[in-house]
This record gives C-alpha cells, sequence and structure tokens, in this order.
C-alpha cells in the first residue's frame, strides 16, 4: 500500500482517488503527524507528498519527517511535496515571478520510470500547475525530466533511489495523463500489484466485521440513502441475525421513500427492520418553528431520543453501526488554526454515537462515496437505491423555508418533488444531476385556472451539478423541460400555482435553501 503525506492541498484526496484507481489501496495522513514508528507500522511500499498552500521559503514551513527519505522506498513529491522534497535533499527553492496556475505544457527531454508507456522523449505534454514557488536549483543525484516555461525543473527524477518530483499535478483530470503517470508509481516504481477491487474489500470487510462484532449484537440506523443502506447489506451478509435496522419516519421522507426501504430491507433482505413512524412526534416538537439551525437541533435531538427508544425496545445492543465515509475521517491540515465559520449544523445526528455508549462499527471508513456506491453493487444493491442523489438528515423539513411545517405543506412538497424528479428521469438527466429537488416558498401568489382566481403557493426548483457537494454550478435544464415540469406540477398538485428555477451556484448560495 501507499502513503500519502498531506500537507493540506485542496486535492490531496484526489492522489488517493487515483492511486486506488490503479488498485493499489491507499491512505491519506497529515504531515505532523507521521511519527518514525508510524512509518515502521504502516510499512508502505511507496510515499506520495502532497501539495500544499505553504511555502518552503518560510522560516517554518512544513517539513517531510527525514525517515521518509531513508527508508529505501520510492518516493514521489507533488507541488509543495516537490518542493519540499528538493529543499530537504539538498536543492533549492525560490520564490517566481513567474507564477503558473491552470493549463500548462511540459516537455519531455529524457525517459523516467514515472513516464514508461505514457510521455516520450521531445513530446509536448499538458498538465496543470499551480505555483508561485519553484525549485531553482537541483538536489543531488537528481535529473531534469520535463520543463515548462514556468517550471524549469517540471519533472525531476532520481532514479537510483526511486525518488520523483513533479511540480504540476497528476492527480487533477486538466493533466490528461495523470492518472497514467500515478499508476507507473504505483505499479512500475513501487511494485504494488494492483489488486485491490471493491470485491476484495468487500470480502476484507467482512471478516472485519464479523472479527470486531463477535456474538455481539450491532444496531444500524437506516435511512434509505446510499450509506447506511450499504452499511446495512453489508452487516447484514457479515452478521445476518445479529443485526437490527432501525428506521426512524419523522414525516419529511419523500413520496413513497418509506415503502421502498421497508419492502427492500424487510421483504428482500430479510434484515429484522424496525419502522417507526414518528411523525407526529416530530411535527408536535418543532411547532411553529422557522429558524433553520433551530429546526435541524428539534430534530436532530428527537431523532436520537426515537432511535435509542426503539433500540431498547429492541433488546438494546453491544454495537452502533454507522455509515462514516473517508472524507469524514480524514484529518484535514488547518494553517490558519482558527475555527471555521459554521454554514450548516449538517451532522445532525452526530451525539448518537456519545449518547448511546456503545462500540462503534464503520465499515466504509476508509471509502470515498463513488466506492461506496460500487460497493453497494459488488452486494447486489439495485441501481435505485446505489445510485441515489443525496438527502439531508432533516429532509422535506429544511425545503419549507419560512413557514411552519405541517404535514399538507409536506404533502404538496412531496408531490411536486415526485413529478419534478419523475420528469428528470424519464429525460435520462438523473445521473447527470448531483441533487435536485423541489422547495415550497412561502409565498402565495395569484393565479387564473379555467375562470377562476386562485391565489396558492410558490414552488421552487432545484437542481445542481457537483462532485462533493462544497461547490456547485445550477444544472442547465432546456426550457422546454422546465415548462413541463412547470405545467405538470401546477395541473396535477394543489396548492401551487406558479413555479421558478433557482440558477444559483454554490458559492455563493447553498444547495438546500436552509
Ligand atoms: P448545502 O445546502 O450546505 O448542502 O450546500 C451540501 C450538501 O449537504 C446536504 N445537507 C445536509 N445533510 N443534514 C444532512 O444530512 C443537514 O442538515 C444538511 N443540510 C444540507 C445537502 O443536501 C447537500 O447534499
Amino acid at each position: 500500500r501507499i502513503l500519502i503525506i498531506d500537507f493540506g492541498s485542496q486535492v490531496t484526496q484526489l492522489i488517493a482517488r487515483r492511486v486506488r484507481e490503479s488498485g493499489v489501496y491507499s491512505e491519506i495522513h497529515p504531515f505532523n503527524s507521521i511519527t518514525d514508528s508510524f512509518l515502521d507500522d504502516y510499512n508502505p511500499k511507496g510515499i506520495i507528498l502532497s501539495g500544499g498552500p505553504a511555502s518552503v521559503t518560510w522560516a517554518e514551513s512544513p517539513r517531510a519527517p527525514e525517515k521518509v527519505f531513508e527508508m529505501g522506498i520510492p518516493v514521489l513529491g507533488i507541488c509543495y511535496g516537490q518542493q519540499t522534497m528538493m529543499q530537504q535533499l539538498g536543492g533549492l527553492v525560490e520564490t517566481s515571478d513567474h507564477h503558473e496556475f491552470g493549463r500548462a505544457f511540459v516537455d519531455i527531454n529524457k525517459d523516467c520510470a514515472l513516464f514508461d508507456g505514457v510521455w516520450s522523449v521531445g513530446a509536448k505534454e499538458q498538465v496543470w500547475m499551480s505555483h508561485g514557488d519553484r525549485v531553482t536549483k537541483l538536489a543531488p543525484g537528481f535529473e531534469v525530466v520535463a520543463t515548462s516555461e514556468g517550471a524549469p525543473f517540471a519533472a525531476v527524477a532520481n532514479e537510483e533511489k526511486k525518488f520523483y518530483a513533479v511540480q504540476f499535478h497528476p492527480e487533477v483530470v486538466h493533466t490528461p495523463h495523470g492518472a497514467q503517470l500515478i499508476q507507473n508509481f504505483t505499479h512500475n516504481v513501487a511494485g504494488c500489484s494492483g489488486d485491490w477491487t471493491m470485491a476484495a474489500f468487500k470480502d476484507q470487510a467482512i471478516d472485519a466485521v464479523r472479527k470486531q462484532v463477535g456474538n455481539g449484537k450491532v444496531i444500524c440506523g437506516l435511512s434509505g440513502g446510499v450509506d447506511s443502506s450499504v452499511v446495512a447489506v453489508l452487516l447484514h451478509e457479515a452478521i445476518g441475525e445479529q443485526l437490527t435496522c432501525v428506521f426512524v419516519d419523522t414525516g419529511f421522507m419523500r413520496m413513497g421513500e418509506a415503502e421502498e426501504v421497508v419492502n427492500l430491507f424487510r421483504d428482500h433482505y430479510n434484515i429484522k427492520l424496525i419502522h417507526k413512524d414518528a411523525s407526529k412526534l416530530f411535527f408536535d416538537a418543532l411547532g411553529d418553528e422557522i429558524d433553520p439551525e433551530k429546526k435541524r437541533k428539534t430534530i436532530g435531538g428527537l431523532f436520537i431520543d426515537v432511535f435509542e427508544e426503539e433500540a431498547k425496545a429492541a433488546g438494546g445492543a453491544d454495537f452502533l453501526a454507522q455509515g462514516t465515509l473517508y472524507p469524514d475521517v480524514i484529518e484535514s491540515v488547518s494553517f490558519t488554526g482558527g475555527p471555521s465559520v459554521t454554514i450548516k449544523s449538517h451532522h445532525n445526528v452526530g451525539g448518537l454515537p456519545e449518547r448511546m455508549n456503545m462500540d462503534l462499527v464503520e465499515p466504509l471508513r476508509e471509502l470515498f462515496k463513488d466506492e461506496v456506491r460500487e460497493l453497494g453493487r459488488e452486494l447486489g444493491l439495485p441501481e435505485k437505491f446505489v445510485g441515489r442523489h443525496p438527502f439531508p438528515g432533516p429532509g422535506l423539513a429544511i425545503r419549507i423555508p419560512g413557514q411552519p411545517l405541517t404535514p399538507e405543506k409536506c404533502d404538496i412538497l412531496r408531490k411536486a418533488d415526485a413529478i419534478y424528479l419523475e420528469e428528470i428521469r424519464n429525460a435520462g438527466l438523473y445521473d447527470a444531476i448531483w441533487q435536485a429537488f423541489a422547495v415550497l416558498l412561502p409565498v402565495r401568489t395569484v393565479g387564473v385556472m379555467g375562470d377562476a382566481r386562485t391565489y396558492d403557493y410558490v414552488c421552487a426548483l432545484r437542481a445542481v451539478t457537483s462532485t462533493d457537494g462544497m461547490t456547485a454550478d445550477y444544472y442547465h435544464f432546456d426550457h422546454e423541460f422546465l415548462g413541463r415540469v412547470t405545467n405538470r406540477i401546477i395541473n396535477e398538485v394543489r396548492g401551487i400555482n406558479r413555479v421558478v428555477y433557482d440558477c444559483t451556484s454554490k458559492p455563493p448560495g447553498t444547495i438546500e435553501w436552509e
């Protein structure tokens, strides 16, 4: 396996993605968390040093542990990783006036194991750069294998030691052959076999769960989302009857969702499933509350209460299973040190493990979202579950902004949302969109239907593309499509007489309306 040492680049996770895509397992660890004994225990076949926002010319800039270069294993430095590697091994890095950001071209001067079968001498190749500093003197033993206008040492190599360092970012898609360069590093240079697949992961994960749990009982919250669905099916395959799932129906689910969950998990998979219809409790607890954060807190708190009660009623358990993913686990490298601003308190059920005082089973801790989907497919989960858009824990409750929540309003929104999603599926657009949903606005406007005046609610439609939910662009539907959805919603949903489309990207907007 490969170790990625993180210096805080925005794209470090992509390095791990590319390494895993080459069939090699890898983990990301912050530069300041790595001790010599960790390196011995982890025993990587190769190390990659990530990029980062610091400058090695600063007095106290981050460094790779010296041991990294003394272990006799291949090392690949990327951007900041290249610079600190050069500096630490006796070269020189300087701040330059010639910054390179974005697309650039490198000239390949020399063969090198990294380029094997991908780039050949004499070629000009597209890469993606993002740097202010640059290497100005090579460390001993290195030679230049590629140059660019702004970076005379765009790629350098010490073939004998198997140290490689590049100024550009091979991990991003804007370096078209970057993934192959990384595969050359993991396979040819570091000698990894490339047999890490989802099928292999599934077997390992099942074994690990069996070992951890023994004869214990496990309880798992099921929401119908991708992550909890995959956890449930994986655990069921690992420990069968020792697993109980609890599905707390808040009343804020989408059309038909509760039935789908019960049908699939209870009837199809035969998983012990408690379906608690708690919608009245949730409506009562929320009362007339309209503040987004207070709604989230109330829903999150009540969810924990209901879950705990149901778990007790089911006879308790020794373990709590959770669909924690790798991006939640990676400790991020922070240079500012200050607390970040809370835009929305997403982790609305975050208090569950503390309250329930049980050991956690988290079989997805090592996976990225699309790897979870792949694992779901490997486990035979239907595509409809595996390919689902993300859906927030508080559900429709945060899609009815600025007005007290009522079952009637939820019904109106559910119907509009279902029509919208059905049209998206029919148009074959579902998979091209990260998330799409309807929002019921608190405004009523005048309309005319037949010969009568109407005075009904406005429905806003939202659809975005994104890769991680952190940034997003609105989806560019054609107008025919929007017109069709609008007509259907107004004709089929009593209570809505006007539909608008939200063209805000994130930032400055957020994906949800509150
Ligand atoms: P925003 O609205 O912050 O959303 O751009 C980014 C992603 O997070 C989801 N989201 C939530 N998920 N509980 C959740 O489990 C929440 O309270 C919550 N708020 C937003 C949102 O659907 C999008 O995928």
